[in-house]
Protein backbone atom coordinates (compact mmCIF):
# COMPACT_ATOMS: atom_id res chain seq x y z
CA UNK A 1 0.00 0.00 0.00
CA UNK A 2 2.81 2.18 0.99
CA UNK A 3 5.00 2.00 -2.21
CA UNK A 4 1.43 2.26 -4.63
CA UNK A 5 1.16 5.47 -2.73
CA UNK A 6 4.77 6.45 -2.99
CA UNK A 7 4.15 5.65 -6.33
CA UNK A 8 0.56 7.40 -7.22
CA UNK A 9 -0.47 4.09 -8.57
CA UNK A 10 -4.25 3.83 -6.56
CA UNK A 11 -6.97 2.63 -8.47
CA UNK A 12 -8.54 5.95 -7.41
CA UNK A 13 -5.94 8.09 -8.17
CA UNK A 14 -7.79 11.60 -6.22
CA UNK A 15 -9.12 9.68 -3.21
CA UNK A 16 -9.76 13.05 -1.09
CA UNK A 17 -12.14 14.55 -4.23
CA UNK A 18 -13.78 10.79 -4.56
CA UNK A 19 -14.25 10.39 -0.74
CA UNK A 20 -16.06 13.70 -0.96
CA UNK A 21 -18.63 12.55 -3.68
CA UNK A 22 -19.71 9.72 -1.35
CA UNK A 23 -19.70 12.38 1.22
CA UNK A 24 -22.31 14.81 -0.40
CA UNK A 25 -24.59 11.41 -1.86
CA UNK A 26 -24.05 10.18 1.72
CA UNK A 27 -26.13 13.27 2.70
CA UNK A 28 -28.03 13.73 0.11
CA UNK A 29 -29.69 10.42 0.80
CA UNK A 30 -30.02 11.05 4.46
CA UNK A 31 -32.67 13.09 4.12
CA UNK A 32 -34.76 10.25 2.51
CA UNK A 33 -37.61 9.19 4.21
CA UNK A 34 -39.00 6.46 2.47
CA UNK A 35 -39.88 3.21 2.80
CA UNK A 36 -40.94 0.71 5.98
CA UNK A 37 -38.22 -1.46 8.32
CA UNK A 38 -39.51 -5.27 7.88
CA UNK A 39 -41.54 -6.53 10.72
CA UNK A 40 -41.97 -10.23 9.87
CA UNK A 41 -39.31 -10.68 13.04
CA UNK A 42 -39.15 -8.11 16.17
CA UNK A 43 -35.33 -7.81 16.23
CA UNK A 44 -35.68 -6.30 12.92
CA UNK A 45 -38.63 -4.34 13.49
CA UNK A 46 -37.18 -2.77 16.41
CA UNK A 47 -34.46 -1.41 14.17
CA UNK A 48 -34.15 2.16 13.99
CA UNK A 49 -35.09 3.56 10.75
CA UNK A 50 -32.56 6.34 11.19
CA UNK A 51 -29.50 4.28 10.74
CA UNK A 52 -27.83 4.98 8.03
CA UNK A 53 -24.28 4.14 7.02
CA UNK A 54 -21.80 3.49 3.43
CA UNK A 55 -18.62 1.84 3.67
CA UNK A 56 -16.33 1.89 0.64
CA UNK A 57 -12.94 -0.38 0.00
CA UNK A 58 -11.00 -0.46 -2.82
CA UNK A 59 -8.86 -3.43 -4.27
CA UNK A 60 -5.87 -1.94 -3.53
CA UNK A 61 -7.03 -1.25 0.59
CA UNK A 62 -8.00 2.18 0.40
CA UNK A 63 -10.85 2.60 2.65
CA UNK A 64 -13.60 4.55 3.74
CA UNK A 65 -16.71 5.03 5.91
CA UNK A 66 -19.13 7.48 6.49
CA UNK A 67 -22.33 7.14 9.11
CA UNK A 68 -23.09 4.16 11.05
CA UNK A 69 -20.87 1.97 9.40
CA UNK A 70 -19.65 0.21 12.71
CA UNK A 71 -23.18 -1.21 13.95
CA UNK A 72 -23.48 -5.17 13.50
CA UNK A 73 -26.47 -6.03 11.34
CA UNK A 74 -27.77 -9.51 10.43
CA UNK A 75 -26.72 -10.45 6.76
CA UNK A 76 -29.94 -12.42 5.67
CA UNK A 77 -29.93 -12.15 1.99
CA UNK A 78 -26.56 -10.52 1.59
CA UNK A 79 -25.68 -14.44 2.60
CA UNK A 80 -26.80 -15.85 -0.27
CA UNK A 81 -24.14 -14.75 -2.76
CA UNK A 82 -21.34 -15.85 -0.58
CA UNK A 83 -22.70 -19.46 0.57
CA UNK A 84 -23.35 -19.68 -3.52
CA UNK A 85 -19.59 -18.36 -4.30
CA UNK A 86 -18.56 -21.03 -1.01
CA UNK A 87 -20.12 -23.66 -2.91
CA UNK A 88 -18.99 -22.79 -6.41
CA UNK A 89 -15.25 -22.83 -5.09
CA UNK A 90 -15.69 -26.50 -3.48
CA UNK A 91 -18.09 -27.86 -5.62
CA UNK A 92 -17.47 -26.32 -9.59
CA UNK A 93 -20.36 -24.95 -11.53
CA UNK A 94 -21.55 -27.77 -13.21
CA UNK A 95 -22.30 -30.22 -9.98
CA UNK A 96 -23.68 -26.46 -8.36
CA UNK A 97 -26.07 -25.98 -11.37
CA UNK A 98 -27.07 -29.61 -11.60
CA UNK A 99 -29.25 -28.33 -8.57
CA UNK A 100 -29.69 -24.59 -9.47
CA UNK A 101 -30.58 -22.61 -12.31
CA UNK A 102 -29.11 -19.24 -13.54
CA UNK A 103 -32.55 -17.37 -14.23
CA UNK A 104 -34.50 -14.75 -12.58
CA UNK A 105 -37.58 -15.62 -11.50
CA UNK A 106 -39.62 -12.90 -12.15
CA UNK A 107 -41.46 -13.61 -8.81
CA UNK A 108 -40.63 -12.60 -5.00
CA UNK A 109 -37.66 -14.05 -3.41
CA UNK A 110 -39.97 -16.51 -1.31
CA UNK A 111 -42.00 -17.60 -4.00
CA UNK A 112 -43.32 -21.05 -3.99
CA UNK A 113 -41.96 -21.77 -7.30
CA UNK A 114 -39.10 -24.09 -9.42
CA UNK A 115 -38.48 -23.70 -12.81
CA UNK A 116 -39.49 -25.77 -16.23
CA UNK A 117 -36.56 -28.41 -14.04
CA UNK A 118 -38.30 -28.78 -11.12
CA UNK A 119 -34.83 -26.63 -9.87
CA UNK A 120 -34.50 -23.68 -8.02
CA UNK A 121 -34.62 -20.16 -10.25
CA UNK A 122 -31.01 -19.27 -9.05
CA UNK A 123 -29.40 -19.02 -5.69
CA UNK A 124 -29.94 -15.60 -5.09
CA UNK A 125 -33.71 -16.57 -3.66
CA UNK A 126 -34.60 -18.18 -0.84
CA UNK A 127 -35.37 -21.44 -2.62
CA UNK A 128 -31.94 -21.36 -4.35
CA UNK A 129 -30.51 -20.35 -1.23
CA UNK A 130 -31.74 -23.35 0.67
CA UNK A 131 -30.96 -25.86 -1.99
CA UNK A 132 -27.01 -24.44 -1.32
CA UNK A 133 -27.22 -25.10 1.99
CA UNK A 134 -28.02 -28.48 0.91
CA UNK A 135 -24.98 -29.02 -1.45
CA UNK A 136 -22.82 -27.30 1.39
CA UNK A 137 -23.88 -29.50 4.21
CA UNK A 138 -24.01 -32.97 2.04
CA UNK A 139 -21.21 -32.39 -1.09
CA UNK A 140 -18.89 -30.47 0.88
CA UNK A 141 -16.84 -31.82 3.51
CA UNK A 142 -20.01 -34.45 4.48
CA UNK A 143 -18.24 -35.31 7.68
CA UNK A 144 -18.41 -32.34 9.41
CA UNK A 145 -21.67 -32.20 11.99
CA UNK A 146 -23.56 -28.76 11.51
CA UNK A 147 -21.79 -27.26 14.46
CA UNK A 148 -18.44 -27.98 12.37
CA UNK A 149 -20.11 -27.06 9.45
CA UNK A 150 -21.05 -23.29 11.31
CA UNK A 151 -17.81 -22.86 11.48
CA UNK A 152 -16.21 -23.52 8.77
CA UNK A 153 -18.98 -21.25 6.90
CA UNK A 154 -18.19 -18.51 8.83
CA UNK A 155 -14.72 -18.85 9.00
CA UNK A 156 -14.85 -18.51 4.84
CA UNK A 157 -16.92 -15.57 5.56
CA UNK A 158 -14.60 -14.24 7.94
CA UNK A 159 -11.90 -14.84 5.83
CA UNK A 160 -13.72 -12.56 2.76
CA UNK A 161 -13.98 -10.03 5.19
CA UNK A 162 -10.20 -9.69 5.98
CA UNK A 163 -10.59 -10.70 9.42
CA UNK A 164 -12.54 -7.92 10.40
CA UNK A 165 -15.35 -9.64 13.46
CA UNK A 166 -18.11 -11.15 12.58
CA UNK A 167 -20.79 -12.16 14.90
CA UNK A 168 -24.33 -14.58 15.03
CA UNK A 169 -27.39 -12.81 16.49
CA UNK A 170 -29.41 -16.05 18.23
CA UNK A 171 -32.62 -13.61 18.89
CA UNK A 172 -32.41 -13.35 15.21
CA UNK A 173 -31.80 -17.05 14.21
CA UNK A 174 -34.70 -18.03 16.87
CA UNK A 175 -37.28 -15.40 14.85
CA UNK A 176 -36.29 -16.81 12.07
CA UNK A 177 -36.89 -20.27 12.56
CA UNK A 178 -40.06 -19.34 14.44
CA UNK A 179 -41.56 -16.94 11.71
CA UNK A 180 -40.27 -19.29 9.11
CA UNK A 181 -43.70 -20.97 7.23
CA UNK A 182 -43.00 -20.09 3.84
CA UNK A 183 -39.63 -21.41 3.88
CA UNK A 184 -40.45 -25.10 5.45
CA UNK A 185 -43.16 -24.77 2.53
CA UNK A 186 -40.09 -24.23 0.37
CA UNK A 187 -38.23 -26.74 2.04
CA UNK A 188 -40.86 -29.57 2.13
CA UNK A 189 -41.51 -28.60 -1.45
CA UNK A 190 -38.33 -29.05 -2.95
CA UNK A 191 -37.91 -32.40 -1.02
CA UNK A 192 -40.88 -33.41 -2.50
CA UNK A 193 -39.18 -32.52 -5.83
CA UNK A 194 -35.92 -34.39 -5.48
CA UNK A 195 -34.24 -31.29 -5.93
CA UNK A 196 -31.62 -32.43 -2.76
CA UNK A 197 -28.66 -34.62 -3.55
CA UNK A 198 -29.85 -37.46 -1.17
CA UNK A 199 -32.24 -37.80 1.54
CA UNK A 200 -32.01 -34.45 3.12
CA UNK A 201 -32.27 -34.07 6.94
CA UNK A 202 -34.34 -31.40 5.83
CA UNK A 203 -34.71 -29.54 9.93
CA UNK A 204 -30.36 -29.14 9.85
CA UNK A 205 -30.63 -27.88 6.16
CA UNK A 206 -33.51 -25.14 7.59
CA UNK A 207 -30.99 -24.28 10.53
CA UNK A 208 -28.11 -23.61 8.40
CA UNK A 209 -29.90 -21.18 6.19
CA UNK A 210 -31.57 -19.58 9.08
CA UNK A 211 -27.85 -19.43 10.57
CA UNK A 212 -26.39 -18.26 7.33
CA UNK A 213 -28.89 -15.13 7.45
CA UNK A 214 -28.84 -14.65 11.42
CA UNK A 215 -24.65 -13.77 11.17
CA UNK A 216 -23.65 -10.18 11.43
CA UNK A 217 -21.23 -7.89 10.34
CA UNK A 218 -21.05 -4.19 9.94
CA UNK A 219 -20.82 -2.07 6.82
CA UNK A 220 -17.22 -1.90 7.27
CA UNK A 221 -16.29 -5.28 6.98
CA UNK A 222 -19.14 -6.22 4.38
CA UNK A 223 -17.39 -3.14 2.18
CA UNK A 224 -14.18 -5.44 2.63
CA UNK A 225 -16.33 -8.55 1.11
CA UNK A 226 -17.42 -6.36 -2.00
CA UNK A 227 -13.97 -5.68 -2.41
CA UNK A 228 -13.08 -9.42 -2.19
CA UNK A 229 -15.20 -10.26 -4.82
CA UNK A 230 -14.06 -7.25 -7.09
CA UNK A 231 -10.30 -8.39 -6.74
CA UNK A 232 -11.74 -11.68 -8.55
CA UNK A 233 -11.30 -13.17 -5.09
CA UNK A 234 -8.15 -11.92 -3.51
CA UNK A 235 -8.99 -10.31 -0.09
CA UNK A 236 -7.31 -6.88 -0.60
CA UNK A 237 -6.77 -6.36 3.31
CA UNK A 238 -4.98 -9.58 4.04
CA UNK A 239 -4.45 -10.53 0.19
CA UNK A 240 -5.15 -13.77 0.77
CA UNK A 241 -6.43 -16.00 -2.11
CA UNK A 242 -10.49 -16.90 -0.84
CA UNK A 243 -11.92 -18.03 -3.81
CA UNK A 244 -11.33 -18.54 -7.20
CA UNK A 245 -11.70 -15.86 -10.28
CA UNK A 246 -13.87 -18.29 -12.07
CA UNK A 247 -16.25 -18.37 -8.99
CA UNK A 248 -16.15 -15.20 -8.16
CA UNK A 249 -17.91 -14.59 -12.35
CA UNK A 250 -20.46 -16.63 -11.64
CA UNK A 251 -21.25 -14.65 -8.67
CA UNK A 252 -21.29 -11.73 -9.87
CA UNK A 253 -23.48 -12.94 -13.14
CA UNK A 254 -25.83 -13.80 -10.89
CA UNK A 255 -25.78 -10.95 -8.45
CA UNK A 256 -26.13 -8.68 -11.68
CA UNK A 257 -29.09 -10.53 -13.22
CA UNK A 258 -31.01 -11.79 -9.69
CA UNK A 259 -29.40 -9.48 -6.91
CA UNK A 260 -32.24 -6.72 -5.72
CA UNK A 261 -35.13 -8.89 -5.78
CA UNK A 262 -37.66 -8.53 -7.98
CA UNK A 263 -36.07 -5.17 -8.78
CA UNK A 264 -32.89 -6.78 -10.38
CA UNK A 265 -34.12 -6.22 -13.88
CA UNK A 266 -34.45 -1.87 -13.64
CA UNK A 267 -31.49 -2.08 -10.77
CA UNK A 268 -29.31 -3.83 -13.88
CA UNK A 269 -30.66 -1.25 -16.45
CA UNK A 270 -30.34 1.60 -14.05
CA UNK A 271 -27.32 1.06 -11.91
CA UNK A 272 -25.83 -1.81 -14.13
CA UNK A 273 -22.98 -3.56 -11.49
CA UNK A 274 -23.59 -6.38 -9.55
CA UNK A 275 -25.60 -5.85 -6.18
CA UNK A 276 -27.16 -8.24 -3.59
CA UNK A 277 -29.80 -6.48 -0.85
CA UNK A 278 -30.86 -8.35 2.51
CA UNK A 279 -34.09 -7.96 4.42
CA UNK A 280 -32.16 -6.27 7.42
CA UNK A 281 -31.66 -3.18 4.77
CA UNK A 282 -28.03 -4.18 4.10
CA UNK A 283 -26.81 -3.62 0.16
CA UNK A 284 -23.50 -4.99 -1.26
CA UNK A 285 -22.15 -3.92 -4.74
CA UNK A 286 -19.29 -4.69 -6.16
CA UNK A 287 -17.68 -2.99 -8.33
CA UNK A 288 -15.17 -5.26 -10.66
CA UNK A 289 -11.65 -4.31 -10.50
CA UNK A 290 -12.26 -0.78 -8.25
CA UNK A 291 -14.19 -1.26 -5.20
CA UNK A 292 -16.66 -2.61 -2.89
CA UNK A 293 -18.93 -1.00 -1.19
CA UNK A 294 -21.78 -1.53 1.43
CA UNK A 295 -24.58 0.27 2.12
CA UNK A 296 -26.90 0.03 5.37
CA UNK A 297 -30.19 1.72 6.33
CA UNK A 298 -33.25 -0.68 7.40
CA UNK A 299 -36.24 1.07 5.68
CA UNK A 300 -36.85 -1.01 2.42
CA UNK A 301 -39.07 -0.19 -0.44
CA UNK A 302 -41.82 -2.95 -1.02
CA UNK A 303 -39.78 -4.82 -2.99
CA UNK A 304 -37.58 -5.30 -0.55
CA UNK A 305 -34.47 -3.32 -1.15
CA UNK A 306 -33.22 -0.24 1.32
CA UNK A 307 -34.33 2.81 -0.37
CA UNK A 308 -31.94 4.91 0.96
CA UNK A 309 -29.51 2.27 -0.84
CA UNK A 310 -30.74 2.10 -3.81
CA UNK A 311 -30.15 5.96 -4.41
CA UNK A 312 -27.16 5.76 -3.03
CA UNK A 313 -26.09 3.53 -5.71
CA UNK A 314 -28.20 5.70 -8.56
CA UNK A 315 -26.44 8.93 -7.31
CA UNK A 316 -23.07 6.71 -8.14
CA UNK A 317 -23.39 6.01 -11.60
CA UNK A 318 -25.12 9.61 -12.08
CA UNK A 319 -22.05 10.80 -11.53
CA UNK A 320 -18.74 8.25 -12.29
CA UNK A 321 -19.53 6.10 -15.07
CA UNK A 322 -19.51 2.91 -13.27
CA UNK A 323 -22.21 1.07 -15.38
CA UNK A 324 -20.90 -1.77 -16.99
CA UNK A 325 -22.14 -0.73 -20.64
O1 LIG B 1 -35.57 -16.29 4.57
C1 LIG B 1 -36.01 -15.22 4.91
O2 LIG B 1 -37.16 -14.90 4.79
C2 LIG B 1 -35.06 -14.18 5.48
N1 LIG B 1 -34.43 -14.56 6.62
C3 LIG B 1 -34.10 -13.79 4.40
C4 LIG B 1 -34.63 -12.59 3.91
C5 LIG B 1 -33.99 -11.81 2.89
O3 LIG B 1 -33.14 -10.98 3.14
C6 LIG B 1 -34.73 -11.98 1.62
N2 LIG B 1 -34.01 -12.35 0.52
N3 LIG B 1 -33.93 -12.70 -0.56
Amino acid sequence: LISRAFRHQFIIPDWPSFTKHIEDFYWKCKTNTEGKVASYIPQLARMNPEYWGVSVCTIDGQRFSIGDTSIPFTLQSCSKPLTYAIALDRLGPEVVHQYVGQEPSGRNFNELVLDYDKKPHNPMINAGAILICSLLKTLVKPEMALAEKFDFTINYFKRLAGEESLGFNNAVFLSEREAADRNYALGFYMREHNCYPDKTNLREIMDFYFQCCSMEANCEAMAVMAATLANGGICPITEEKVLKPESVRDVLSLMHSCGMYDYSGQFAFKVGIPAKSGVSGSLLVVIPNVMGICMWSPPLDPLGNSCRGVQFCEELVREFNFHRY
